[in-house]
């Protein structure tokens, strides 16, 4: 399209094109109602204007096919619209089985990125053209919200829960990354940028960075660091349940209820244990509130998420 039509940010992701497609169609729709309204009303206007020979003796009172098209017509074009929207929104959360993992913690004010092996960025973010990438995000105060025009995705991030999308950028390119919920007083400058580049040059600056355990190996330190291991492993004293492979299981817990197991599983779970107590055990564990930085969970998550089938 021409300049004269670069009323939108460029457009760099799958779900960018969609909701082009969806938001073009809208208006495509939207202007032909009002099309069709006022066309109507022109020839009104002057079929009946003053003095003009129409007929207005007797008007029609009632055409039962007439009033049945225009609520069964538009009923069914809103309808598909808003299916077609709910299946696209619904594409930003199921995440392909292969899509990159990112850890993200937002704070005032910044954004603050890990990747599996270890690499970290602050208001930066580089990902791999053409593939999906999943956002696990929470934050360590107020509510943020990460927001990429050109990506047509803003989700907000919350503390004290995981949040997550994901996007399959489509374009190389720089672009910007946003916090769009107001945040405090310097929320205008909490802004980085994304940067897509090709499959290659995204792995070799992903191995550029200075050398890291990779979050799995880290988490896994953690988790003997803060204890985890002392009950949750085979041959501990203490009866706690086996995390290998959690994520993604079912759990059936204490009252009753079953859960799929996901990272907000066990984010609460380190946080609120009482909260979510598998069946058959007790509730000893303690809360590691204010012992444990997000980062940290993060890393015992993707460590737990690893000890699953990939
Ligand atoms: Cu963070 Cu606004």
């Amino acid at each position: 399209m021409g300049s004269f039509f670069d009323w939108l940010p460029p457009s760099a992701s799958e779900s960018a094109q969609r909701f082009d497609t969806l938001f073009w169609s809208m208006v495509a729709i939207t202007g032909l109602v009002a099309l069709a309204i006022f066309t109507v009303m022109v020839v009104f206007l002057v079929r009946y204007r003053s003095g003009s020979g129409a007929e207005r003796g007797v008007p029609p009172t009632r055409n039962i096919a007439l009033e049945a098209a225009w609520i069964t017509i538009p009923l069914l074009i809103f309808l598909a619209v808003c299916a077609w929207a709910a299946h696209s929104y619904s594409r930003l959360y199921r995440a392909p089985a292969d899509a990159l993992p990112v850890y993200v913690v937002a704070k005032q004010w910044m954004w603050k990125l890990q990747h599996t092996n270890g690499r970290r960025e602050i208001d930066e973010f580089h990902v791999p053209v053409g593939h999906a990438v999943r956002l696990v995000m929470t934050s360590q105060d107020v509510i943020h919200s990460f927001f990429v025009p050109a990506f047509r995705i803003k989700q907000d991030v919350v503390p004290g829960r995981y949040t997550t999308i994901s996007f399959t950028p489509t374009v190389e390119g720089e672009y910007h990354l946003l916090c769009a919920e107001y945040c405090g007083t310097e929320h205008a400058m909490m802004k980085g940028r994304i940067v897509v580049m090709a499959p290659a040059a995204f792995s070799h600056w992903l191995e550029a960075g200075p050398l890291e355990p990779g979050l799995a190996s880290r988490g896994f330190a953690l988790f003997r660091q803060y204890g985890c291991s002392g009950c949750h492993s085979a041959q501990s004293a203490v009866h706690a349940p086996d995390l290998d492979g959690l994520i993604g299981s079912e759990v059936h817990l204490a009252d009753g209820r079953t859960l799929r197991a996901d990272e907000t599983y066990v984010r609460d779970s380190i946080l609120a244990p009482a909260k979510d107590v598998v069946a058959g055990y007790s509730p000893i564990m303690p809360s590691f509130v204010g012992q444990i930085t997000e980062e940290d969970i993060e890393a015992i998550v993707h460590y737990i998420r690893s000890t699953g089938r990939p």
